[in-house]
């Protein structure tokens, strides 16, 4: 692999052992996936940040090391709201634990937006290069914004933020971006909601598995591309989609898909994913709430009372943009909370069955929180929440 000078002098150890075993890190998995270069990045998205996830030896791990990120790097969701995490019921010590694993980011230099939707937040355009590990972020900038990113690892998206570079390999090159499986949507898909097109994504991963999926017959907004996107990369290994005549790449690059398999998903398989079961919390925002999500959830809690815990996850820079909505929603019983969600708060594990609007939670639920999940509407989340 072609290392620059600089590279090569940051290889031994001339900026500090940090930056070395960062370096380190990145051209071992560039070696691993066939580089032959090094690519530098517009920003990183970071995650292992919650501690229910990462624990004490990944606490210690982050503590040693001593360097600053020289790129934009924003920390995935963590297991508490910062300021609010009393109030959600967050125990002491685990709260103790998760403020150390936020100030071992923050003194390498990592922004603490602790958020899966970064792109809502910072500037990402089509063709940027990328080091960014929450699933339903890479999948959403790979394939709605058309940037260039891998999966990476929390300790791997940390390096390249640290070093500004990451290895050249997979999704950053154009050979690799091209379908490899052609789902085609034979329903009336006008009327499917968010949860429709995360309930697709959670039978197409399915599907797909490590395939690229190149959709024919839907026409989602970028809300339902954000749902899709989340649960096929739950599901299946799913990094990038192309929709036929929607998303960026596919109308640049009109796929041919002659001679790829071809599976074809009706109306049938994705209703029957929608089950009534009583539950005793309802949770929006997986991936975290867009500006719109929000306006949905104001408008129709607008004059009621919530009779169940009802959970809202943003960005806290959507709600900061958004206060007065947010306000209003949390005047009806409801909370609106940042820097953590559904999946990665252990507060969660309290119940024994979370209603959901998306697909990727109807995933994750049942392993990461020990509940039942069910999937609904948003009409319908919240119809649960205040009867
Ligand atoms: Fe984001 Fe948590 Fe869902 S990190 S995509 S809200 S599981």
């Amino acid at each position: 692999m072609y290392l620059s000078p600089a590279d090569e002098a940051m290889l031994a150890g001339e900026q500090g052992e940090t930056r070395q075993k960062m370096l380190e890190i990145i051209v071992a998995l560039g070696k691993v996936f066939g580089a032959d270069r090094l690519v530098p990045i517009k920003s990183a998205q970071v995650s292992g940040a919650s501690y229910k996830t990462i624990g004490e030896y990944g606490l210690l791990w982050l503590a040693s090391l001593d360097a600053r990120a020289v790129v934009p790097a924003v920390l995935n969701p963590i297991g508490m709201p910062r300021g609010r995490w009393q109030e959600m019921g967050v125990d002491p010590a685990f709260a103790e634990k998760q403020q150390a694993v936020v100030a071992a980011y923050a003194r390498l230099g990592v922004r603490l937006d602790c958020t899966c939707t970064p792109y809502y937040l910072y500037q990402t355009g089509y063709g940027d290069h990328l080091a960014w590990s929450e699933s339903s972020a890479v999948s959403y900038v790979n394939s709605v914004i058309g940037a260039r990113t891998n999966r990476e690892g929390g300790p791997s998206a940390l390096a390249a933020a640290i070093v500004g570079k990451t290895a050249c390999y997979g999704l950053h090159l154009e050979e690799n971006r091209h379908p490899g499986i052609v789902i085609d949507v034979d329903a009336d898909t006008r009327d499917w909601s968010i949860a429709h097109y995360g309930a697709l994504g959670y039978h197409a991963g399915k599907l797909a598995g490590n395939r690229i999926p190149y959709f024919r017959g839907i026409s989602p907004d970028n809300d339902r591309l954000k749902a899709l996107g989340a649960a096929m990369a739950a599901t299946g290994a799913v990094a990038l989609y192309h929709v036929e005549g929607v998303t960026p790449d596919a109308k640049k690059n009109g796929y041919d898909c002659t001679g790829l398999e071809t599976i074809t998903v009706e109306a049938g398989e994705i209703e029957r994913l929608f089950v009534e079961i009583p539950v005793d919390a309802v949770a929006v925002g997986c991936p975290h709430c867009s500006p719109a999500e929000l306006e949905a959830v104001d408008r129709l809690l607008r004059g009621k009372t919530v009779k169940k815990p009802l959970y809202v996850f943003a960005a806290q820079g959507v709600i900061d943009a958004n206060r007065s909505r947010v306000e209003a929603i949390e005047r009806s019983g409801a909370r609106v909370y940042a820097d953590t969600c559904m999946v990665v708060s252990p507060v969660m594990e309290k119940y024994s069955a979370i209603m959901v609007n998306s697909g990727k939670a109807l995933a994750y639920v049942p392993d990461m929180c020990g509940a039942v999940a069910r999937i609904g509407t948003i009409e319908d989340c919240i119809a649960v929440a205040t009867s």
